[in-house]
């Protein structure tokens, strides 16, 4: 079998469609290195003493912006990318759902012209389970370009997933996995963990249109809107119900992993809006869950909503703002989403 690493594959037009600019390229392979490296962390669990709640200095646990308790391994994962990211010369700035603003490329390293935005441990509730976990990234431009006395703001992030240049992620399972893409098309690659190398495995990934599988977490069903009521209790019913099919339920609560397993066999994945909490129109945050995701599913064959709109259109409006997400096989997406209007 020929290995066509990832190297190679941004390289090569003969794997890869869309030609990519050397700067971008060099972005991604460094971001691929991150990835390695938490990968590594994740790997050692509890041998490394990184299980469990970060203590913030004074010994308590400590909350990132979005009041939620911070993993050790939430702040590992985030410093990895950062140290990788920052003198790697690509960027104008990096965002994360562990910072609360932007973070600014340290004038002593070149700048470029692209924003990096991560979730660096997406599934944090199950680092301590030993269940799958992942890293999520997007790559925008950065409006102004390469301006060495301008640091860029969050205004500069607040573009709509659609102007998304490249959109990644990882799974740390029993293998680990890169998921890409750069605008032509799905691919991923399988780290071969001797020669620490991501070779590419799964080419041209496409979402079969229709799917018995969903993916919700039922416990929140009294707080949901009537149409994704409807829809799930139509699931529910099956083959005695209108949609004439007995469909299969799995929530791992990683969406790293639902989406890689929607990649592979189809599915719907669905983190609808709720009543839950007035103040948030969802659970998931639209800039680097929401977004990255919305466009690999596309690029695979998939679609990806809110119920309302499609992902990729919303215009941004904070940094760590939420989102309703209903994505994964597209007649089943379009289906719950026409129920909505
Ligand atoms: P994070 O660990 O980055 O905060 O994200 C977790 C997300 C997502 O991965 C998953 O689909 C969802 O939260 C799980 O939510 P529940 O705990 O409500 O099931
Ligand atoms: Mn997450
Ligand atoms: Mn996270």
């Amino acid at each position: 079998m020929k290995r066509v690493t990832l190297t190679r594959f941004l390289i090569d037009e003969q794997y890869n469609r869309s030609a990519v600019p050397a700067d971008l390229r060099l972005l991604i392979e460094v971001v691929s290195r991150a990835i390695k490296a938490i990968s590594i962390n994740v790997g050692k669990g509890a041998l490394a003493g990184i299980l469990g709640e970060h203590a913030a200095a004074a010994g308590d646990a400590s909350v990132n912006v979005q009041g939620e308790a911070q993993k050790k391994l939430d702040v590992i994962a985030n410093e990895i990318l950062l140290e990788a990211n920052e003198w790697g010369g690509h960027l104008a700035a990096m965002a994360s759902e562990e910072m609360e603003g932007p973070h600014a490329i340290p004038h002593r390293y070149p700048k470029g012209e692209y924003l990096l935005l991560f979730d660096p441990l997406d599934g944090s509730s199950n680092i301590d389970v030993n269940v799958s976990v992942g890293t999520i990234f997007s790559v925008l431009k950065c409006p102004e370009g390469a301006e060495p006395n301008r640091q860029p703001t969050e205004k500069d992030f607040l573009q709509p997933g659609s102007k998304q240049l490249c959109a990644g992620f990882a799974v740390y399972g029993p293998s680990t996995l890169l998921v890409l893409t750069l605008g032509s098309g799905v691919h991923a690659f399988t780290l071969d963990r001797e020669l620490g190398s991501f070779v590419l495995t799964h080419e041209n990934i496409r979402i079969p249109e229709d799917t018995k599988e969903f993916a919700i977490n039922m416990s929140n069903m009294r707080f949901w809107e009537p149409p994704v009521k409807r829809y799930v209790e139509e699931m529910l019913a099956g083959k005695t119900g209108p949609l004439g099919k007995d469909y299969n339920m799995r929530w791992i609560a990683s969406m790293v992993a639902d989406v890689f397993r929607i990649l592979t066999r189809g599915g719907i994945f669905m983190y609808p809006r709720d009543n839950k909490d007035p103040s948030k129109p969802g659970r998931l945050r639209l800039m680097y869950e929401a977004n990255p995701m919305a466009m690999i599913v596309e690029q695979a064959g998939g679609a990806a909503t809110t119920g309302r709109e499609r992902i990729l259109d919303v215009q941004p409006t904070g940094l760590h703002q939420r989102v309703a997400v209903i994505l994964g096989s597209k007649n089943e997406v379009d289906r719950v989403t026409g129920y909505h209007s």
